[in-house]
């Protein structure tokens, strides 16, 4: 919010919060988070275009766009405990401004949450306004802890997922151009709300798992006299794998790569039985979306698992090979009978 009201100055930012504490401190010089960078930005427009307030209800009702961040936590109890997301704080928000909204709003989910979240908060707007009309959009942050103020000022990327509607457009196209105040304009990629949703936790997933694949192979440098640094810097260098989220360490740290990994293995058993597939069923990419999460000793056997599902493809491309009429007569393989090869797959 910080950076929208340094670059567009002419959009007024009011951060509402109901934690009191934490607003008195965005107002006062020791902030409640530490960034490099963060103090200097939040110094130059605080009291300009940007206000800090407990008042919800007045923010809500002064907003044209409303950016929901609060926090989203693992579930610790319930159906889904440990996995899912816990969306108590998204619900309640949605509740508030359906209560407190005199006039068309656009909603913003800054929260990382689970696919078709947005269905929920629609539900619930829908189920508690007096008639006005809103519409969800989806960007997701992507910043990373320590570069974040960096991240934001040159972003890879703003993603902004919305209703392929004429509204949902519109409201699109308003978001986009809060942006464009600083992201040029091919930076900015807008998709369905649900891809939106989805590629928060698939880039999550996807980072968590570079560094777990590092941690693994560490072991293997000990094990063998190599230096796990020398090997990152040396296969980093290769433009399809790049140096980024390579460096070995005891775990991820953050605190968002954990619960966003446990929430999109657990959305997997919620897909749905038409794609052919039984509800529950574990198939080998969902072990694969699941190994971050393992500690370390579980990690190669897992991997090892994955292996074997590949040697299934890899067996069958070897008896294709070994089928071929340049094999001689007796070293070709029978051909199998219809349905009789390998069940499953990747
Ligand atoms: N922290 C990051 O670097 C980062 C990066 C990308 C995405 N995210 C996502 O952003 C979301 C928020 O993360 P965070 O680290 O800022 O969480 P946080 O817990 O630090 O802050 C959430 C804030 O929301 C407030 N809140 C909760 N319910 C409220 C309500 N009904 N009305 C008003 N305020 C309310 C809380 O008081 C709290 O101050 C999470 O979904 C997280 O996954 C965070």
């Amino acid at each position: 919010m910080a950076m929208i009201a340094l670059k567009a100055p002419s959009i007024q930012v009011t951060v509402v919060d109901l934690n009191a504490a934490r607003i008195a401190a965005w107002k006062s010089d020791t902030l409640p988070i530490y960034e490099p960078g963060l103090d200097e930005v939040v110094r130059q427009v605080r009291g300009r275009n940007l206000h800090f307030s407990t008042a919800v209800a007045d923010g809500i009702r002064d907003a044209d766009i409303i950016f929901v961040s609060v926090n989203t936590p693992t579930k610790t109890y319930g159906v889904g405990a440990g996995r899912a997301a816990d969306l108590r704080y998204i619900e309640s928000v949605a509740r508030t401004i359906a209560e407190h909204a005199d006039g068309p709003k656009i909603i913003v989910e800054k929260s990382t949450i689970p696919v078709k979240t947005a269905e929920t908060i629609k539900d619930i707007l829908a189920a508690n306004s007096r008639g006005h009309t809103f519409q969800v959009l989806s960007n997701p942050e992507f910043l990373a802890e320590g570069t974040a103020v960096a991240d934001l000022t040159a972003p890879d990327r703003v993603l902004i997922g919305g209703e392929r509607t004429p509204g949902g457009e519109v409201a699109i196209q308003k978001l986009v151009d809060v942006y464009a105040h600083w992201v040029p304009r091919e930076r900015i990629i807008t998709t369905n709300l649900w891809s939106s949703e989805m590629a928060k936790l698939v880039a999550n997933a996807f980072l968590a798992q570079r560094i777990s694949s590092i941690n693994s192979i560490s072991a293997l440098c000990e094990a063998t006299g190599a230096d796990v640094d020398e090997v990152a810097h040396a296969i980093g260098r290769d433009s399809r794998i790049g140096p980024k989220f390579l460096k070995a360490s005891l775990g991820f740290g953050g605190s968002c790569f954990q619960k966003d990994i446990l929430n999109l293995s657990y959305l997997r058993a919620f897909r749905p039985a038409r794609g052919g597939r039984l509800l529950g069923e574990r198939r080998a990419d969902e072990r694969l979306a699941e190994a971050p999460l393992l500690p370390p000793d579980r990690q190669l056997p897992l991997q090892h698992r994955r292996g074997q599902a590949h040697r299934g493809a890899g067996l069958r491309l070897q008896e294709g090979y070994q089928r071929h009429p340049g094999i001689p007569g007796d070293r070709r393989l029978p051909r199998p009978a219809r349905g009789a090869g390998p069940r499953g797959g990747l």
